[in-house]
């Protein structure tokens, strides 16, 4: 069976003023979109074809560089779908369990954004910023291009995307102010929590 493009998990205006519908239009309607249609024709007639999305990403990193097209794709479907589901407009406050965590291992909520950012801008060129848990521990770490967690040992609990496609129609060439505005008005920090191993 073909991989499929996911729905978004809200309307495509759900996010505005923070990220516009047009934004998500593209990001998700031609972006997303486009990483499932190449992932289909990549791994058609093939036996990755059968796999589960975890399994071809896994299996595609275990035979770089002549899955990179394979790896690639398959893990933008993946990154971005849960990008998707880490967003929600005014997505309220950590729970008192998940904030005790964030303060004894990040530092509190205002350096963990603080660092996150820094994660974030620090990223040359595309890819992404994540929060993960690390052999129990809570741990900021950024990847390039479509790069994640699920390959390195983490267990991704939140992302943001930080290619120029996610937030160049609503903020331009400003990607600090773009992130900064996820993490004050966009994290679903229910889902974040449900991530929690
Ligand atoms: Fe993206």
């Amino acid at each position: 069976m073909a991989f499929e493009l996911p729905a978004l998990p809200f309307a495509n205006d759900a996010l505005e003023p923070y990220t516009s519908a047009r934004t998500l239009e593209f990001h998700h309607g031609k972006h997303h979109a486009a990483y499932v249609t190449n992932l289909n024709n990549l791994v058609k007639d093939t036996p990755l074809a059968s796999l589960s999305l975890e399994d071809v990403i896994k299996a595609a990193a275990a035979d770089l560089p002549a899955k990179q097209g394979i790896f690639n794709n398959a893990a933008q479907v993946w990154n971005h779908t849960f990008f998707w589901n880490c967003l929600k407009k005014d997505g309220g406050q950590p729970s008192a369990k998940l904030l005790a965590r964030i303060d004894a291992e990040l530092g509190g909520l205002a350096k963990f954004k603080e660092d996150f950012k820094a994660a974030a801008i620090g990223q040359f060129g595309s890819g992404w910023a994540w929060l993960v848990e690390e052999n129990g521990k809570l741990k900021i770490v950024k990847t390039a291009n479509a790069d994640l967690p699920l390959v390195h040992g983490q267990k991704a609990l939140f992302t943001v995307d930080v290619w120029e496609h996610a937030y160049y129609l609503d903020y331009q060439n400003r990607r600090p102010d773009f992130v900064q505005t996820v993490l004050d008005h966009l994290v679903n920090w229910a889902f974040v929590e449900s991530n929690l191993g």
